[in-house]
């Protein structure tokens, strides 16, 4: 019996939700293509289509609406609880609110849990830097409100489609270490609210969700495109991984790369100018793949999601402290439809492991 460090290579689901092709650097989310829903489908649009037939009452129902109506009444646990979360991080402070949610399976607490990390990220934004958290607008969509709420006045509609674009972008990516927590727990049939924290607790690490805001760091402490190459050899030679770059499946460039790096474009075309951070970015990703290449030959490292997740969010005006929030924000509707359907068709998840530790003394 051999132990499959990391999983890799297991098949551990069936799914309808979604494909990730490591090998072409194709990502099919319910039958679609990442091209034919990014830029193409609003947000809640993408959500109904994962969540479509793991619940009753969905089919139907207005998800702009609910959701906004879902924003408006969990906004009430911020108001009963801010003093308890103000001085925490925002990612904590999110969690803390979501746990607070009462456990469920049904399409109400569902909504809740979609709702959640939008409103409670800008509260918490908000709180820590002594300013009150906005209410919720129900009329408006899920990226125009976050980003009214978080800032404080409406936002120009190129920000909320590039917000939207990016949401879509993440909603869903096949059997990723948050999705595999939320299903572990959804396996014991705990309900919707536990899987979610699971799934936020996994994404929280630098080697999943936490990266973007180090991307920031490393282009901050390169500064200018010429310092690159020094910059990136030192850090290879320590041994340091390069974040943004590298993933367990994918083999070839992340596709989720181009569609965030086309919405950053695209924003920036929207506000009329050009932007001195994108070139740097650009320089510094073409020097880390030829640095990538040249100090680990045998392994296809390339841009990650997290590389221009981190350009478009700073563009967004939205705090480094919060981006792995945002990345929440976008999938937790993944999370839920995959806990849906493990609680639906699955079976509880119970691998084995072996032991390497001493044996009894014989009596
Ligand atoms: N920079 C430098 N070297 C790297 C990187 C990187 N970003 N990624 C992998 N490597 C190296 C490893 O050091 C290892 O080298 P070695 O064989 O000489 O020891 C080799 O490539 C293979 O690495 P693994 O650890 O097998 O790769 P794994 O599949 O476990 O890791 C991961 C994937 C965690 C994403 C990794 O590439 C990484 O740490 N990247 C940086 C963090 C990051 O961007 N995370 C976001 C991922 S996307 C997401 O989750 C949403």
């Amino acid at each position: 019996m051999t132990t499959k460090a990391g999983l890799d290579g297991v098949i551990a689901a069936d799914t309808v939700l979604s494909e990730v092709d490591g090998e072409g650097g194709h990502l099919i989310v319910r039958g679609f293509s990442l091209d034919e829903l990014v830029g193409r489908r609003p947000f809640e649009e993408v959500l109904a289509l994962l969540l479509a037939d793991f619940f009753e009452g969905l089919p139907g129902l207005d998800l702009k609406r609910s959701l906004g109506e879902a924003r408006a009444e969990v906004f009430a646990i911020v108001e009963r609880r801010r003093t308890a979360f103000a001085d925490l991080p925002p990612f904590d402070a999110m969690r803390a609110l979501i746990a607070s949610i009462p456990d469920g399976d049904d399409l109400q607490t569902a909504l809740q849990l979609l709702a959640a990390p939008a409103v409670f990220v800008s509260a918490a934004i908000r709180l820590r830097a002594g300013r009150e958290p906005i209410r919720p607008d129900t009329t408006l969509g899920h990226s125009a409100d976050f980003l009214r709420t978080l800032r404080g006045s409406s936002a120009h509609e190129g920000d909320v489609a590039a917000l939207d674009q990016y949401l879509v972008t993440v909603a869903d990516h096949g059997l990723n270490a948050s999705t595999f927590a939320a299903r572990v727990v959804a396996s014991t049939h705990a309900g919707l609210t536990s899987c979610v924290i699971a799934a936020l607790s996994a994404l929280k690490g630098p080697l999943h969700g936490g990266a973007p805001g180090p991307v920031l760091d490393m282009l901050d402490a390169i500064g200018t495109a010429g310092n690159a190459q020094s910059w990136i050899e030192a850090a290879l030679a320590r041994g340091d991984r390069l974040m943004g770059f590298g993933h367990r499946i994918y083999r070839v460039r992340d596709p989720r790369a181009n569609a965030l790096r086309g919405a950053l474009k695209a924003l920036m075309g929207a506000r009329g100018r050009t932007d001195e951070r994108l070139a740097l970015a650009e320089a510094v990703e073409q020097t880390a793949l030829a640095l990538l290449r040249r100090e680990k030959p045998g392994r296809s490292l390339d841009t990650n999601v997290e590389f221009y997740t981190a350009l478009l969010l700073e563009a967004l005006e939205i705090p480094r402290a919060a981006f792995t929030c945002v990345f929440a924000v976008g999938r937790v509707g993944g999370w839920i439809a995959h806990a849906r359907e493990q609680t639906l068709n699955g079976r509880l998840i119970r691998p084995l492991s072996r032991y390497i530790g001493p044996q009894p003394k014989a009596a």
